[in-house]
């Protein structure tokens, strides 16, 4: 098998490693401590193409493969996994669900703003009542003829003030269950829709989550994605690529904190030498190198599967289940390879072991993963 990467994506993960270490390095720790949204880099990551990677040209993007977009990603989350949520979940779920279901009109307003990083994107699922069971929506968007009336509440929404559009998932048709829901694109600033208080979080701390609340939101029919009742499968889909972005961003959390343990481990002396030079250090390197090998193995299956236009449901959730679950092994491993100094801000590693545990829940739980799994499995 022939695993080699070409030119061009040598290319792309160099500048994203270039970027990850010039502009997101500095200031990662304060914007963390403070929930500082990293405005700059933003702007700077929207100037260099990383946030329509995937767009097409014609739209403002960067026309790149998946393969490419998951090399940024891990690049990125080794440094700043707060910074690299926002380019994925513009990425994956709101440039790639609008450019692939979006009409002409919907491209031609949002996505080439999105594509370009002039403007940012939301995807709105998750509800206090439907975060994982996500067909027991309790939004609703009443058609009233040229318009909808969206009223309701949306949880843990990430870019939820910095958007300045949303993707809104929401009930129509509660009867039709599933087949009832609708997706909207809903513009910042119009009447009845209110960003909520931000959340306090654990990790990826410089990304900005809120509640947001829709009372009464008229919505122009124009802004409907797709046809009526296709919301909950434009979700589905969406998310099934969405997922290869966070497991990418569980790899790179991974990497980034495999990479500071074993520099660690080769000037830390204890006991006469270098502390990596005890097996009890070494074979925790080891341990870690080989999970994330294998981590990205999964990761770049799941990514080559969306480019060669296979099914990537089930990979894409495999990779995000074990990627994720090697973010939060590798990075615990890190904090004690560091020791006491793990435990303090300085040395990043504390940081990437908060930010691994989102990976494990946000984009379908780990549970969730396992059921795509295990239903594509069995599904003959
Ligand atoms: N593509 C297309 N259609 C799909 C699909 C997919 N990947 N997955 C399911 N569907 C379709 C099914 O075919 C079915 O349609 P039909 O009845 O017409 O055949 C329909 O959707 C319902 O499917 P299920 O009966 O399987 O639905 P379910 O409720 O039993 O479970 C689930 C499906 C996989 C558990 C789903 O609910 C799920 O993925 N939940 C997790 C949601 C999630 O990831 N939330 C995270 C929020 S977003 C976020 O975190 C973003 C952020 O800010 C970072």
């Amino acid at each position: 098998m022939d695993f080699k990467l070409t030119e061009e994506h040598l290319m792309i993960r160099d500048a994203a490693r270039d970027f990850a270490k010039n502009e997101l390095l500095p200031g990662v720790i304060e914007r963390d401590e403070k929930q500082l949204f990293p405005t700059e880099q933003v702007k700077k990551m929207g100037e260099l193409g990383f946030l329509g990677m995937m767009v097409s040209p014609e739209y403002g993007g960067g026309g790149m493969d998946t393969v490419s977009y998951v090399l940024a990603m891990e690049e990125l989350s080794k440094i700043d996994a707060s910074a690299s949520v926002i380019v994925s979940v513009n990425n994956s779920l709101v440039c790639w669900g609008l450019e692939t279901f979006g009409t002409e009109e919907q491209k031609q307003k949002y996505l080439t703003k999105l594509a370009t990083g002039e403007s940012i994107g939301a995807f709105c699922l998750s509800e206090p009542e439907a975060g994982s069971d996500a067909t027991s929506q309790r939004t609703t968007a009443i058609d009233k003829g040229d318009h909808y009336v969206l009223n309701g509440t949306k949880n843990w929404i990430t870019n939820g003030n910095s958007a300045d559009y949303y993707l809104v998932i929401a009930q129509t048709d509660r009867e039709k269950k599933h087949k009832g829901i609708n997706a909207f694109i809903v513009e910042k600033g119009w009447e009845g829709f209110e960003v909520g208080p931000k959340e306090q979080k654990l990790g990826i701390r410089g990304s900005d989550t809120h509640t947001l609340n829709f009372n009464d939101v008229k919505v122009p029919k124009e802004n409907r994605i797709g046809e009526d009742g296709f919301g909950f499968t434009f979700a589905m889909k969406t998310l099934s690529g969405g997922r290869i972005g966070i497991a990418a961003q569980a790899l790179g959390i991974a990497s980034g904190a495999y990479e500071l343990a074993r520099e660690y481990s080769k000037i830390r002396k204890a006991f006469g030498t270098e502390i990596c030079n005890h097996q009890a250090i070494a074979f925790k390197l080891a341990d870690m190198y080989t999970e994330i090998a294998a981590a990205r193995h999964l990761v770049m299956q799941a990514a080559w599967d969306k480019d060669m236009g296979n099914n990537y449901d089930m990979s894409g959730a495999m990779a995000k289940l074990y990627a994720s679950k090697v973010a939060m092994d590798t990075t615990v491993e890190a904090v004690q390879i560091h020791g006491g100094n793990g435990y303090v801000k300085e040395y990043h590693v504390e940081r990437l072991m908060r930010d691994a545990k989102i990976t494990q829940i946000y984009e379908g739980t780990s549970e969730i993963q396992k059921i795509v799994i295990s239903r594509g499995l069995l599904r003959d």
